[in-house]
């Protein structure tokens, strides 16, 4: 079986990107895989949390993770802060990279932009994130397409210590994107991506949101004058979105919905596509809800740590033998 690895980090509004884009492969690949899934709350602390927000928001992924269909029982569930061989193997592929590269780092440069010093911990970001993969042996990576760079740089990472410290140090893996959903972009500006962060709540639509917060975030949906149900996205980039949302959500081709909306206009597309999402949503928020009340979670996370501790450890051994380190 495959080893699987992603993450999500827990800060606030887990929303319909990030479940397109990345968690529904979770639930997909945990039949014929060994998946590991963690809520990467040491990524979140580059910048700063409140405290009492973060523990609560790391509580809410997980429960998220098991109400989209992530199954304790086929996969890992855990938090990454309670293993510590994400931090130590991050420190050895901190000496194995070079500023230069991480300079490039798209994420990074948007994040640090017009600021005159960046946090260390944002430019440090994707080799912390190269560390989660590579202490498991990851063969696959599920992410959206945003990060197909910091995937990138881990192998790049994981070639050249292999080249040096020996080729088994170190499992290459590989990126796993959705061909539809890779990238959903935000309602009201759908040149950028959905983000859990952006100051309107209307750009995104999170996977807890009442229906008629989902309702007025639909209808108000940035599109076009031309009022033709058509994907084009260099075009038509609001209503493509919109088009890949319906299609991905009610397993409608996107050719076949051109077709059903053909001379109807956008209002009653919009109309359509909003029960489509809460009929989707709805069954998730049940099952949040459902794992929030059933205080199993903690017994959960716990177990979920230490299995993933015990593969880190013995990754760790492996690495610090070749490295020549500790005794
Ligand atoms: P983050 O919100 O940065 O913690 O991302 C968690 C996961 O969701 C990663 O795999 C991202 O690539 C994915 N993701 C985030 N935003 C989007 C989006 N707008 N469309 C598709 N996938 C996304
Ligand atoms: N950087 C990812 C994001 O912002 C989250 C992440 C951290 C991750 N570590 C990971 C994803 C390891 C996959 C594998 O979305």
């Amino acid at each position: 079986m495959k080893r699987v690895f992603s993450g999500i980090q827990p800060t606030g509004n887990i929303h319909i990107g990030n479940y397109l884009g990345a968690l529904k492969q979770f639930v997909e690949l945990q039949d014929n895989s060994d998946c590991i899934y963690c809520i990467v709350d040491l990524h979140s602390i580059t910048v700063p949390q409140d405290p009492k927000k973060l523990r609560e928001s790391i509580r809410n992924v997980a429960a998220l993770y098991l109400a989209v269909g992530v199954d304790p029982k086929k996969s890992t569930v855990f938090v990454q802060s309670d293993v510590p061989g994400h931090s130590e193997l991050s420190w050895i592929l901190t000496c194995c990279s070079y500023t230069g590269e991480l300079s490039r780092m798209t994420q990074f440069k948007q994040k640090s932009k017009e600021k005159e010093s960046a946090p260390t911990g944002l430019f440090m970001y994707p080799v912390l994130m190269a560390a989660d993969i590579l202490l498991y042996d990851t063969q696959i990576v599920p992410v959206g397409d945003d990060q197909k760079q910091h995937i990138e740089l881990t192998r790049d990472l994981a070639v050249r210590i292999n080249g040096k410290y020996g080729k088994d140090t170190l499992v290459v893996p590989e990126g796993k994107y959705m061909k539809s959903g890779a990238r959903i972009m935000a309602l009201d500006e759908p040149t950028n991506k959905m983000s859990k962060s952006a100051e309107n709540e209307f750009s995104r639509i999170s996977l807890l949101d009442p229906p008629n917060k989902i309702k007025k975030a639909i209808m108000r949906a940035t599109t076009d004058s031309d009022g033709e149900v058509r994907f084009d996205v260099e075009n038509k980039p609001g209503i493509s979105n919109l088009l890949s949302i319906y299609s991905v959500f009610s397993g409608i081709s996107i050719e076949q919905l051109e077709k059903k909306y053909q001379g109807s206009g956008y209002g009653d597309f919009k109309k359509d596509l909003v029960e489509v999402v809460v009929d989707a949503l709805a069954p998730i928020q049940q099952k949040y809800n459902d794992v929030m009340e059933s205080g199993e979670l903690d017994k959960i996370l716990k177990e979920g740590a230490e299995k993933a501790g015990a593969i880190a450890q013995k990754t760790l051994r492996r690495v610090k033998e070749n490295f020549g380190l500790g005794l």
